[in-house]
C-alpha cells in the first residue's frame, strides 16, 4: 500500500467535493489502486463557514501557505482549488513546487497566464504540476492528449469549453428569451456570479482553457496572448432563430490549429451545422472534437463543471502522480517547447453570418446588397424581419466563402450608412 499525504487549499464547490470523495471512496481506492490517501491539512478563507463535511476531523491551516509545513509534516501533494489568477494561488503553487511538493490544480486562469514559469519550476524540481481539472471539468481531455494520442499529429482541436455560455445560448433558444434575461436568471440560480460571468461571457475562461490545450497539442510555450477572443454578449434571439432556420446552432467555439507554423487560437461564437455533434452538446455540457493524422474525429462530451465531475479529474491526477516515476506535467520537456507566433486570421476564408440592424425605410435592402456586390461579396441567403412594433429591424445575411479582411471593407462602408443603427454583427459559419 502506497501512502500519500495530501493538503487541500480552497474548500468551495470543488475542494469540498474532493474531501467528500476521498472520505466516501477511500476503501474502494485502496482496493483498486493500493493507494492510501491521507488528508493532512485543509485551508480556506473562513474557518467558521458551514461545510458539507466535518471539518473538526482535519488539521486547519490559518493560511494556505502553512499547509506546506503543517505540524512539521510536508505533504506529498498540494491541491490548489482557490482559483485566483495570481495572488495567494500563484504564491502557494510556486512555493510548493520550490519545496519539491507535487501540485494538482483546477486553476486555468493561473496556468494560462503564469503556467510557463510554473511548469519550468516543476520540471527543475522533478515534481508534477497537473491540471486535468482545469480544462473541461470532468472530461479527461488532458490525459487523452498527453498520453493516449501523444504520438498522433494533431491537426485541430475545436470545442465548447465553457458550460455557462453554453447554458445561456441553449436557454435563449429553448425559452425564446433575450441574452440579458437568461443571464440574470443564471446569476439568480447561482450558475455564475458577476465576476465569473465577465470571464465566462467574454470568452476569457474558454480562452484560458484553450491556451493549455493548444500548448499540449502542438508542443508550444504557454502564451495567452496568442488567443483571439470574442464573447457571446452580442448574440440576439434573432441571430439564434435565423441560424436555426438555416440549419445551424450558435455556439461559443474555441479552436486551435497550426497554420504556416503559426498558432491560430480563437474563441468566438460560430454557426455550427445541426448535424454536427458539437451543435447538439447543449445546456451546461462541454464537448471537444480532435482531428489528427490518425483519427478523423475524436469526440469527447461530458460535464465540464460541477463539484463531483471536477473532483474526478483531481483524483485522476493524484493517481497519475502515484503511478509515475518521471514527471512531465505537459507531456513535453519545457526546453523542447516551441515559441509560436500568432497567425493572422483575417486571411482565413469562411462563410459568414451578418446581422445589420437598420431603421425600417424603403430602399434599405437594395442599398446594402449593392454595397455587398461592389465588394464582390456573394450572398447566400438574406432575411428581413418585419416587426410592426419597432421602427428598427434586423436584416440577416449569410455569405459564400470570403476572407474576413475582404468582408470587413464592405461591412465598414455599410456600417457608415445613415440608416444602420448599431455595429454590424459578424459570426463565422463552421
Ligand atoms: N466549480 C467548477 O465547476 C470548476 C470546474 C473546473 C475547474 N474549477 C476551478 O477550480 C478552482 C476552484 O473552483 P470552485 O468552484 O471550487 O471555487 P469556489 O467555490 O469559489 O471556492 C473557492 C475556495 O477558495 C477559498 N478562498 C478564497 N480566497 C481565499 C484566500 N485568500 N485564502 C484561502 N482560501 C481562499 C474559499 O474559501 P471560503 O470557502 O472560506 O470562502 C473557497 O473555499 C478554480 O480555479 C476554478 O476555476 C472549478
Amino acid at each position: 500500500m502506497k501512502k500519500l499525504k495530501i493538503c487541500i487549499a480552497g474548500l468551495g464547490n470543488v475542494g469540498s467535493s474532493v474531501v467528500n470523495l476521498i472520505e466516501k471512496n477511500s476503501s474502494y481506492v485502496e482496493t483498486k489502486s493500493h493507494l492510501n490517501l491521507e488528508i493532512i491539512g485543509l485551508s480556506a478563507k473562513n474557518k467558521n463557514k458551514e461545510r458539507s463535511f466535518d471539518i473538526k476531523k482535519y488539521k486547519w491551516a490559518e493560511t494556505p501557505i502553512d499547509l506546506l509545513n503543517i505540524n512539521d509534516a510536508k505533504p506529498d501533494i498540494l491541491i490548489e482549488l482557490i482559483g485566483y489568477e495570481k495572488g495567494i494561488s500563484y504564491d502557494l503553487v510556486k512555493s510548493a513546487l520550490n519545496q519539491k511538493i507535487h501540485v494538482v490544480t483546477g486553476n486555468k486562469a493561473m496556468l494560462a497566464l503564469h503556467g510557463q514559469e510554473l511548469f519550468n519550476i516543476a520540471e527543475k524540481n522533478k515534481v508534477s504540476l497537473l491540471f486535468e481539472a482545469a480544462v473541461a471539468g470532468g472530461i479527461p481531455i488532458i490525459k487523452t492528449i498527453k498520453n493516449n494520442i501523444f504520438l498522433n499529429k494533431i491537426k485541430k482541436i475545436s470545442g465548447i469549453l465553457n458550460g455557462t455560455t453554453n447554458y445561456i445560448l441553449t436557454t435563449m433558444e429553448y425559452q425564446n428569451k433575450s441574452f440579458n434575461d437568461v443571464l440574470e436568471d443564471a446569476k439568480q440560480k447561482g450558475f455564475t456570479s458577476d465576476h465569473e460571468s465577465k470571464l465566462d461571457i467574454g470568452g476569457y475562461d474558454a480562452a484560458h482553457k484553450l491556451t493549455l490545450l493548444s500548448s499540449i497539442a502542438f508542443g508550444g510555450e504557454i502564451d495567452f496572448n496568442l488567443n483571439e477572443i470574442e464573447g457571446i454578449q452580442n448574440i440576439t434571439i434573432e441571430d439564434i432563430n435565423f441560424a436555426k432556420q438555416l440549419g445551424y446552432r450558435i455556439k461559443l467555439i474555441s479552436e486551435t490549429c497550426v497554420i504556416d507554423n503559426k498558432i491560430y487560437s480563437s474563441t468566438k461564437p460560430k454557426l455550427i451545422s445541426l448535424d454536427k455533434p458539437l451543435a447538439n452538446a447543449n445546456n451546461a455540457l462541454n464537448a471537444i472534437n480532435i482531428e489528427t493524422d490518425q483519427l478523423q474525429n475524436l469526440y469527447l462530451e461530458g460535464e465540464g463543471a460541477g463539484g463531483l465531475p471536477t473532483a474526478s479529474s483531481i483524483l485522476s491526477d493524484i493517481f497519475e502522480i502515484a503511478s509515475n516515476s518521471e514527471f512531465r506535467s505537459t507531456g513535453y520537456k519545457t526546453g523542447q517547447l516551441i515559441e509560436y507566433q500568432k497567425f493572422d486570421s483575417s486571411n482565413i476564408e469562411s462563410k459568414f453570418f451578418l446581422r445589420i440592424r437598420v431603421i425600417d425605410q424603403s430602399g434599405v435592402l437594395s442599398k446594402i446588397t449593392s454595397y455587398l456586390n461592389e465588394y464582390n461579396i456573394s450572398v447566400e441567403k438574406i432575411l428581413q424581419f418585419a416587426d410592426s412594433k419597432e421602427n428598427h429591424i434586423p436584416i440577416l445575411i449569410t455569405t459564400h466563402k470570403i476572407k474576413m479582411s475582404e468582408l470587413l471593407n464592405s461591412v465598414k462602408k455599410i456600417g457608415d450608412l445613415e440608416f444602420v443603427d448599431e455595429n454590424i454583427s459578424i459570426i463565422p459559419i463552421e
